[in-house]
């Protein structure tokens, strides 16, 4: 079994930056990659910005964060990955992408190197014959923020080996979160049942049953969820939440996961939640303000 001490994630972004944040605190030594010096600089600032906000509730000392930021690395490309016991990818939710990814990291890899992905919704089994190591690859599914939610979703691909589960679900514990195990089927547990209730809280606004407003509010005072559904899809990004219900309605051929329209068109417009500064709500004020 693997004995994990180094870990490379690709992507710096959301959920890559957030990855790097708990291998760090947790005492590994990071390797974070992207192909620009932009994207590398945001990513360490959402990191330097969440650890203060820790530090600040009193969850960390700022001993652990000086510590913990020392151990990041970061570059472009991926020779640094050469050195890493494994590599998480969490790139962009394009099956494309990460394909290329896979392919470009092949000869960086030490031959033991375990491979993850990150992806909220697609193949583990297909992504996993695009390397060379179908059997120490697998899906590592976490939740964002990654910070300060519990759950990693573990999925093996139909030829993922004892061994790397093992490792992984020991990494996973390592981290202080729970690791749920999931079989390789269309978004997984989590999206699976999420995205839908999302994609339904944006046909409710299409059909004009809600506003933006009454959507989220019932949906936060009505079923006690902490972000309305609205809310939700914003911060998880629109784009990301269509490439999933694409994946649920391609993958099961089942037209009750057909993406709303109106889901469609925010994301045509480029409005795509937080990130973009505007999707069902404006975030360009002091409060965000529903665009609907
Ligand atoms: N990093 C570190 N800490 C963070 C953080 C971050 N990015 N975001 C929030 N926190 C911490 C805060 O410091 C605070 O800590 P304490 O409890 O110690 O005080 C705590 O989290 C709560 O934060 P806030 O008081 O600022 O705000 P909140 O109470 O509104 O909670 C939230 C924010 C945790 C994001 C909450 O709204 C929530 O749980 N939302 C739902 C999140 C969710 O459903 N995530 C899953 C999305 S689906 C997914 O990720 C899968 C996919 O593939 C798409």
């Amino acid at each position: 079994m693997a004995d994990i001490r180094s870990v490379g994630i690709i992507g710096a972004g959301q959920m890559g930056s957030g990855i790097a944040h708990v291998c760090a605190l947790a005492g590994l030594d990071v390797r974070m990659s992207d192909i620009s010096e932009d994207a590398l600089a945001r990513g360490k600032a959402i990191i330097e910005r969440n650890m203060d906000r820790q530090v600040h509730r009193g969850k960390i000392g700022e001993d652990d964060k000086v510590e913990a930021i020392a151990r990041i690395g970061s570059s472009l490309g991926l020779e640094a990955m050469s050195g890493c016991d494994l590599v998480i990818e969490a790139a962009s939710e394009d099956e494309q992408i990460k394909r290329e990814i896979f392919k470009q990291l092949r000869p960086h890899l030490k031959t033991e190197a375990l491979i993850a992905s990150n992806t909220s919704s697609i193949s583990i089994t297909r992504l996993a014959s695009t390397t060379d190591r179908p059997e120490r690859f697998m899906g590592m599914h976490f939740m964002n923020p990654v910070p300060v939610m519990q759950l990693v979703e573990l999925i093996r691909g139909i030829a993922t080996g004892e061994d790397t589960v093992k490792s992984l679900r020991d990494l996973t514990l390592a981290l202080g979160k729970t690791p749920v195990s999931a079989e390789d089927f269309p978004a997984f547990i989590v999206n699976r049942v999420l995205l839908p209730m999302v994609n339904e809280a944006v046909y409710t606004l299409y059909e004009g049953v809600g506003s933006v407003d009454s959507i989220d509010t019932a949906m936060r005072l009505g079923a006690n969820h902490p972000m309305g559904p609205l809310e939700l899809a914003d911060f998880i990004g629109l784009d990301v939440c269509l490439a999933i219900m694409q994946v649920l309605y391609e993958g099961l051929a089942d037209s009750k996961y057909r993406p709303c329209p109106l889901l469609v068109k925010y994301v045509e417009a480029g409005w795509v939640g937080r990130k973009a500064g505007r999707g069902f709500y404006d975030y360009s004020g002091d409060r965000p303000v529903p665009t609907r």
